[in-house]
């Protein structure tokens, strides 16, 4: 596909819902040759089209647009609702006020994508599943790349027949949310690799792989494989542009923690570093997503506030002690130089 093949390093920066994506690192990475992308799956549509228009106000490079599908929610059941408040009050964190869950739980798709009809970034990409056809078709007439999360080869089928133009593969290695589309489906846990020849058997369509990359030898195996670019997380999280917290980053650096699953912050299984919460949680009640997202959001920006990483969501992918602290544009430099050698190493032609 001409959009990857355009690209000096065969990298997408992964979008990162939640705030950590901004135009300054989005635009340090289309400027450095990759693709940077914009985690949109929570913000209100002016926030939308405020960043990606100060994105385009720094680079011509392209931006991916990211959302997720979520699935409609009926009101919480009382008893289960409780029950969670219970363990929530049961932490004993008293500077949080909890707040109240109010239909419609989802925010609202169609009005967050006007902006990008509007902006009409490079790419528009899904998490979680498979948007209306209508969308789909919205952006193939406006020249929109669609790119598709899935994790196994039964999702992959869906999103070829629903007209995708790219698949994002996302392994189990892979930090934050897990993308599978229904939250309780089966599971087979694929790891990156695997699911990528798996996936490369059955379509010719261009695949992205995500999970676990954190160095250019990683992108140049993924190339190699058969796959048109690298979707990677972790690895910016702690680049200086990053808008991840501070005690996100140390932790991090740091490399002490277990990475761990859990559905305890978002009612959603996603991979991040082991610590009080989650372990205080593990077999407590949770409700379905993204009600337990709100619900714990008060917190997590408490705790970032106090500067305390047992309360935030730290997460990671399983690959996460090879972060490193440089600028967005130094890691991709470094990347491609990575790439290189590899490549040189296994005598294959250079890019
Ligand atoms: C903090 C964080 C937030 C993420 N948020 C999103 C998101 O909003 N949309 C999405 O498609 N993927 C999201 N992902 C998953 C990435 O797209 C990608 O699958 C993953 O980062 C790849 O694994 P790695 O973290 O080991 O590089 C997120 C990952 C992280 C680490």
């Amino acid at each position: 596909m001409k959009l990857f093949q355009d690209l000096r390093v065969p990298v997408i920066a992964a979008p990162m819902a939640g705030g950590i994506n901004n135009p300054q690192m989005v635009a340090a990475v289309c400027e450095g040759g990759g693709i940077g992308s914009f985690g949109f799956a929570y913000s209100s549509p002016e926030k939308i089209l405020q960043d990606l228009q100060s994105t385009k106000k720094l680079t011509r490079g392209p931006i991916n647009a990211n959302f997720f599908v979520f699935k409609p929610v009926a009101p919480p059941d009382q008893e289960q609702l409780a029950a969670v408040r219970q363990a929530l009050s049961q932490l004993g964190l008293d500077e949080v006020a909890w707040p109240d869950l109010k239909p419609p739980y989802i925010p609202d798709l169609s009005a967050m994508l006007e902006p990008v009809w509007q902006e009409r970034p490079a790419i528009l990409s899904f998490h979680f599943g498979i948007p209306p056809q209508s969308v789909i078709e919205q952006a193939k007439s406006l020249g929109i790349t669609i790119g598709l999360n899935i994790t196994s080869v039964f999702e992959a089928r869906q999103a070829i027949a629903a007209q995708a133009d790219f698949l994002i593969v996302q392994g189990i290695e892979a930090g934050g949310h897990r993308g599978i589309f229904e939250p309780d489906g089966q599971d087979e846990n694929l790891p990156m690799v695997k699911l990528l020849s798996q996936v490369l058997e059955m379509t010719s369509l261009p695949l992205v792989a995500a999970g676990g990359i954190m160095h250019g030898y990683d992108v140049a195996k993924v190339i190699d494989l058969g796959a048109q670019a690298a979707q990677m997380g972790t690895a910016f999280l702690t680049c200086h542009e990053s808008t991840a917290s501070l005690q996100h980053k140390e932790e991090l650096l740091r490399a002490q923690r277990a990475v761990v699953e859990t559905r305890s912050f978002s009612g959603r299984r996603a991979q991040g570093l082991d610590n009080e919460f989650i372990r205080r949680m593990h077999h407590q009640a949770v409700l379905s997503f993204p009600m337990q997202n709100t619900l714990t959001g008060p917190m997590r920006a408490w705790a970032q506030r106090a500067a305390d990483a047992e309360y935030q969501s730290l997460w990671a992918g399983q690959n996460y002690q090879d972060c490193r602290s440089l600028s967005a544009s130094q890691l991709l430099q470094i990347l491609r130089l990575e790439m290189e050698s590899a490549w040189q190493a296994l005598s294959i032609k250079s890019h």
